[in-house]
């Protein structure tokens, strides 16, 4: 039912952060505050930028924008819609995806290693990198965007999702660099190798997954979970790393919380866990020398 007291941006931006508290809404898909989240919500929705200064939020708003926002607002109290899949977009990397739910709303702290070019890590300007679990390809794209000479691939298992990566690499206009490719795991690539394979694979443990707040349930399953530990796909993903790795190569791979696990499984290996400035955890890079090293480990842990 249409609040009809409400007439201005701001009017909307208070009820909004009100309704939430009230509802006692999760925040973590690209906000983490009632006030932040409200306002994506609502600027989002009226096409309008974040930045917009404040003298505008009194302005009035049409009937039927009113109505629209208090239908998107009702959308996230009552069932829990993200607000990136309510308005179609979110942002990584300070560029716009396409997403819906047929792909996990992007949030990797793997942005911040793309922003810095991998540095100090990554030596040179990356000429083939891979995505390995792509989702709306996010990662890939916003590499390419950093990178202007490399190509790209974005692999998933999901044509789903890769139909979404599709629409992102047309986005950005990149349809000549940046490739799909559907399978699973490795499977599936073509023979060449990567000097960077970048990935945010589903990691999410048993414990975890039953835990978490019903925002999560509207993204696809397979793009969390990922059995007992959250390490089925890892844990294949690094016994064969070395081979689709150049020499020099390096593999990143997000396990947020699974850290645990992949120390407690591979206490031989020396993984370097990254730190983050704006926040994240659990992602690890190793050299293409140590995923050759302990390739018999990885594959008798498989
Ligand atoms: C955590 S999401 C990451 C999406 C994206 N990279 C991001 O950071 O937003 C994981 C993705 O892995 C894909 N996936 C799940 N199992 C897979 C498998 N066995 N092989 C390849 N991709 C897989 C899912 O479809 C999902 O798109």
């Amino acid at each position: 039912m249409i609040n009809s007291r409400l007439r201005t941006l701001r009017d909307h931006i208070r009820w909004a952060v009100s309704r939430f508290h009230e509802e006692d809404l999760f925040f973590g898909h690209g906000t983490d505050n009632a006030w932040d989240e409200a306002r994506q919500l609502i600027l989002g929705a009226l096409h309008l930028p974040w930045e917009i200064a404040d003298s505008y939020l009194d302005c009035r708003l049409e009937v039927d924008e009113i109505a629209d926002l208090q239908r998107l607002i009702a959308r996230r109290v009552d069932e829990r819609v993200p607000t990136p899949y309510l308005l179609g977009e979110a942002w990584f990397c300070g560029m716009s995806f396409i997403v819906d739910d047929r792909v996990l709303i992007p949030r990797s702290p793997i942005a911040e290693l793309i922003e810095s070019h991998f540095a100090p890590w990554l030596d040179g300007e990356p000429a083939r990198i891979l995505d390995l679990c792509t989702g709306s390809g996010c990662i890939g794209i916003a590499c390419a965007d950093e990178f202007p000479e490399a190509e790209v691939v974005l692999s998933d298992l999901s044509y789903d999702a890769l139909e979404v990566a599709n629409q992102n690499i047309e986005r950005h206009g990149v349809e000549g660099r940046v490739f799909t490719v559907q399978g699973d795991g490795f499977e599936g690539l073509p023979g060449q190798l990567f000097d960077l394979i970048v990935s945010n694979p589903p990691y999410v443990d048993a414990e975890d997954f039953a835990d978490m707040p019903d925002e999560y349930q509207h993204e696809p399953e397979l793009a969390l979970a990922c059995g007992d530990d959250g390490l089925n796909l890892v844990r294949r993903m690094l016994s064969e790393a070395a081979n689709h790795l150049t020499e020099k190569g390096l593999l990143i791979v997000e396990v947020g919380n699974s850290q645990v696990h992949v120390q407690a499984l591979y206490p031989e290996v020396d993984f370097h866990w990254l730190d983050f400035q704006r926040g994240g955890h659990g992602v690890f890079m190793l050299s293409a020398a140590q995923c050759r090293e302990h390739q018999a480990v990885f594959a008798a842990r498989v």
